[in-house]
């Protein structure tokens, strides 16, 4: 196919099939030169006189970055979650949006699991405490953690990584609560799924994991009050968003032993963390990683990437988020 006369800037370097496919549609691609965010007055530069921008979730598109890129058709993220872009505004231009839903489901369901794994059975606590040359020994009361097998999940938000993490607990004989605005039939039939409301699922759950998209209505979902339901035994997990958590509270509620742990792979600040997380033992809190393998990153880069070009070519997107500027 002949190359579209078509001008593309893509915030920040992403696995290369993506780029490549980006390169081989259109005439002219420039790529961030800096392996590093793009600072406010860089992005706004960058995107000027664009047609497309392939842009991630440390990009905040706001109203001022979008008239900055007059004349762009859409804004390509490279994620599931588009909390980053305004919508709103965007619409409000006719700029598309679309995201990368579905192919780093598995691999966030997975992370997901291995900070919940991790946080029950202490094992960030136990590797510092091995690499620092303490362990004199087998002992029978070392760094005891929480079952998993046979326990109470509490799955907050039933969408298609809160599902995925669910069916994984079947290895697990877990019983399985959800809360969410639909009701959720294949997952009931699967595991069993009871939909509950949020303060049942937080009283009666062992583990609480978070799965919504932060928008207005999620913000703080879980504050003060929310982790004071919460059993003392059980653990907070959230590889969604971290504004999702009142992390001030939750500092709170982990250092009064109100609730016995957390896995949290976003953070309300990112990626600054609030005073005194890092500092608990009963956390564990990996960089932002759920997407984070060398098959689904090239994944989200060929679909973001797929977006941005059916855009530029008249034909629609297979992920818009915003169809009615089509
Ligand atoms: C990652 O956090 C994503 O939303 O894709
Ligand atoms: C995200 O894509 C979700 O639906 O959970």
């Amino acid at each position: 196919m002949a190359k579209l006369d078509a001008n593309v800037f893509i915030t920040r370097r992403i696995p290369q099939p993506g780029i490549d496919m980006v390169t081989e549609a259109v005439s002219r691609v420039d790529v961030n030169p800096h392996d590093r965010v793009l600072t406010r007055e860089e992005l706004l530069e960058g995107v000027r006189g664009r047609d497309a921008v392939l842009c991630l979730l440390t990009d905040a598109i706001d109203g001022e970055v979008l008239d900055a890129a007059k004349g762009c058709k859409i804004f390509a993220n490279y994620a599931v979650g588009y909390n980053n872009i305004d919508v709103e505004a965007a619409t409000a231009r006719g700029v598309a949006v679309s995201n990368t839903p579905g192919v780093l489901t598995d691999a966030t369901a997975d992370l997901t699991w291995t900070l919940l794994m991790s946080a029950a059975r202490r094992i960030v606590e136990g590797d510092q405490f091995t690499r620092a040359g303490k362990f004199h020994g087998w002992s029978p009361m070392l760094f005891l953690g929480g079952d998993i097998s046979g326990r109470t999940l509490g799955i907050i938000g039933a969408g298609r990584i809160g599902t995925a993490v669910a069916l994984r607990s079947r290895g697990f004989r877990m019983r399985v609560l959800y809360h969410d605005k639909m009701q959720n039939e294949a997952l009931e039939q699967a595991v069993g799924a009871e939909r509950v409301s949020l303060d049942t699922l937080l009283n009666q759950s062992d583990f609480v994991s978070v799965h919504v998209n932060l928008d207005d209505t999620t913000r703080h979902l879980i504050g003060a009050r929310e982790l004071g339901l919460m059993k003392p035994t059980a653990y907070l997990i959230n590889s969604s968003r971290g504004p999702v958590i009142d992390e001030v509270a939750l500092v709170e509620a982990l250092k009064g032993g109100e609730i016995a742990g957390a896995g949290l792979d976003v953070f309300e600040d990112e990626p600054a963390l609030k005073p005194g997380l890092a500092e608990l033992p009963n956390v564990v809190i990996p960089p932002h990683l759920g997407s984070a393998t060398i098959g689904t990153r090239t994944k989200m880069a060929t679909l973001a990437a797929r977006n941005l070009v059916s855009m530029l070519r008249g034909e629609q997107p297979p992920n818009i988020v915003n169809p009615e500027v089509l």
